[in-house]
């Protein structure tokens, strides 16, 4: 990796969570940082802080999950700072609820943000990077994307999605030059419960879906990491070349389970059996 420090960023979703968090750091590291996100009025909010802090930040309003709104964010990154270096495909919405109880829209929404979202950046600025000969390219998955729950399948599903397409962008982009990472975090202290904030379409979540949202929330703010915890792995793993980028240690464990019931043939078992905290949630609903 060529140092940080006077390139620029790119960052989806990055008006809250782990994309704010990652957002400040790299303005830490010297680099110019673009905050894309669906929310205006937030992403006004901590453009203006982050500028108060001396970063030099662009804010673009930017639905994922549209194609056309990724290339006018792409083109307004290099009109203004005349390059990138980082992308990070990260905005993402988690609805949680029983699969029996999921709907179309449903499905069509957290399809459209979660892997078409991150499909379209990597299709618009990924030829960008590639014909540079240089840059990163982040892809925000989740341990969703390599282990299982009830009441996350939707979740699940779309994250099991991006670990496949970033595996196969990694090896496509293999000696290019561009270094390529999925990120897999587990819980995290965010607003990730809360994503129906991010929902346009009138659709109002079902009492199934409301009662299995709590326990998450309450899990995530007992639990979860600060998203600064995650931008320090972010820069390491860019630092050290790996794809991997785990926030936890019990994520390639968990995921080691998942195998061993495939490898065996056997259905799947609770990979957090005995873990406290995470046992109980995997199975709830
Ligand atoms: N927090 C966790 O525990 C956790 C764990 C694993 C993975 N993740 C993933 O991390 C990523 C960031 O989420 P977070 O935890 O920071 O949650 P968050 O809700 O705090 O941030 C998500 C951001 O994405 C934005 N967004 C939503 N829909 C969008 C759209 N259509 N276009 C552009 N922006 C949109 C939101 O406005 C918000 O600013 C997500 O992909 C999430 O699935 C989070």
């Amino acid at each position: 990796m060529r140092d940080l420090k006077d390139r620029v960023a790119v960052i989806t979703g990055a008006a809250s969570g782990i994309g704010l968090g990652v957002a400040r750091r790299l303005l830490g590291e010297g680099m110019s940082v673009v905050l894309a996100d669906v929310e205006p009025e937030s992403l006004d909010r901590e453009v203006t802080r982050l500028s108060k802090t001396g970063g030099d930040v662009l804010g673009v309003e930017c639905d994922v999950r549209d194609p056309d709104a990724v290339a006018a964010l792409r083109d307004k990154t290099l009109s203004h700072f005349g390059g990138v270096y980082v992308v990070m495909n990260n905005a993402g919405v988690a609805p949680a609820g029983p699969m029996l109880d999921t709907t179309p829209a449903d499905w069509r929404w957290i399809v459209d943000v979660n892997l078409l979202g991150v499909a379209y950046g990597v299709t618009t600025f990924g030829p960008v990077l590639r014909d540079a000969g240089e840059g990163h390219i982040i892809n925000t998955a989740s341990e969703a994307g390599l282990v299982t729950s009830s009441v996350l399948g939707m979740y699940s599903a779309t994250k099991h999605a991006v670990v496949g397409l970033t595996e196969s962008l990694y090896r496509e982009l293999e000696g290019s030059g561009v270094s390529v990472h999925c990120l897999c975090p587990n819980l995290v202290r965010t607003r990730i419960f809360e994503s129906e904030r991010n929902r346009d379409d009138g659709a109002e979540a079902t009492p199934s879906q409301t009662a299995t949202i709590a326990p998450l929330r309450e899990a995530i703010a007992a639990m979860g990491i600060s998203p600064d915890d995650v931008a320090s792995d972010i820069v390491d793993a860019m630092r050290n070349d790996r794809f991997w980028i785990f926030t936890h240690d019990i994520t390639p464990d968990a995921a080691a389970v998942r195998f061993g019931d495939i490898e065996a043939r056997r259905s799947p078992s609770n990979p957090y059996e005995g873990i406290e905290g995470l046992d109980e949630l995997s199975d709830i609903g």
